[in-house]
């Protein structure tokens, strides 16, 4: 009997037929990752947290260049969220202290691959070295027009709702608006997405499974995947997981 007629090795062949990416269907346009475990992969390596915040830094970049290569419109990472302020003052300095090292170190590359920088959160309320850092990025990158690298600092998705609800109420009283026309498009006009379609396909990795005021808006429809890798080890690999996982939903907005 010839191994081919053993029944693991087909299974084997199927297998790498279904794991291979088809450019021409369903690709998710909009990414948005819950980049989490950054602090547990630092401690199973007897490492201090912020060396798995730096590591995670370095992660960005590569899955940036993943995300290019499978012709991703949009990748939102949620780098810092509005909660994150009560972790010890030490930590938060270093996280606020990353984007300024991402962009000395990234920008050149991230120029040349074409991608632009938007970030979505309390921009005001971050310190001003961290602002300036990333208002240097977003100037550069302005005119490129490939993938758009949407980073999402200083972000809740509670805030941005809030936010949004008292801009329509000052627009509201200066007559802008009637009651009546505040419909779902204009709510959205008003929150730091306004520009962005809502994400495809949302990934968080180290194995929590909740949103943690993330895009809850924006996520009504959203496929959601989930992976027991910490953000560190989140790979072009496990990347391409999700998006065959992806490729293989039936998304019915509620219809049939
Ligand atoms: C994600 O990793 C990065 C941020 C929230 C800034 P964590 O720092 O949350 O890592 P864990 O969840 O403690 O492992
Ligand atoms: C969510 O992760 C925020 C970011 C990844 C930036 P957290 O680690 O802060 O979330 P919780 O506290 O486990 O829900
Ligand atoms: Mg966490």
């Amino acid at each position: 009997m010839s191994i081919f007629k053993f029944p693991f090795f087909k299974k084997k062949q199927t297998n790498k037929i279904e794991h291979e990416i088809n450019h021409t269907i369903n690709l998710p346009e909009h990414i948005a990752i819950i980049m989490d475990g950054n602090g547990r992969w630092a401690k199973k390596r007897g490492l201090p947290r912020f060396a798995g915040h730096k590591e995670g830094m370095d992660n960005v970049k590569k899955i940036v260049q993943v995300a290019n290569k499978h012709h991703i419109k949009i990748l939102t990472l949620y780098a810092f969220s509005t909660e994150n302020w009560k972790r010890p003052k030490k930590e938060v300095d270093y996280l606020m202290q990353l984007p300024k090292e991402f962009i000395h170190i990234y920008l050149p590359d991230l120029i040349k691959e074409n991608v632009q920088i938007k970030t979505i959160g309390a921009f005001d309320l971050l310190p001003d070295h961290t602002k300036r850092a990333i208002e240097h990025a977003i100037d550069k990158t302005k005119d490129n027009d490939g993938l758009i690298l949407n980073i999402a600092l200083n972000y809740g998705s509670r805030h941005e709702i809030v936010q949004a609800i008292q801009h329509i109420a000052e627009d509201v009283q200066n007559k802008k608006y009637e009651i009546d026309a505040i419909d779902e498009s204009v709510l959205s006009k008003y929150l730091f997405t306004s520009e962005l379609k809502d994400p495809d396909l949302l990934i968080r990795t180290s194995g929590e499974k909740r949103l943690s005021n993330f895009l809850l808006w924006q996520s009504a429809y959203t496929e959601f995947w989930f992976t027991d890798v910490y953000w560190p080890d989140f790979n072009e690999d496990v990347f391409e997981q999700a998006l065959i996982d992806y490729q293989n939903r039936k998304r019915r907005f509620g219809g049939l």
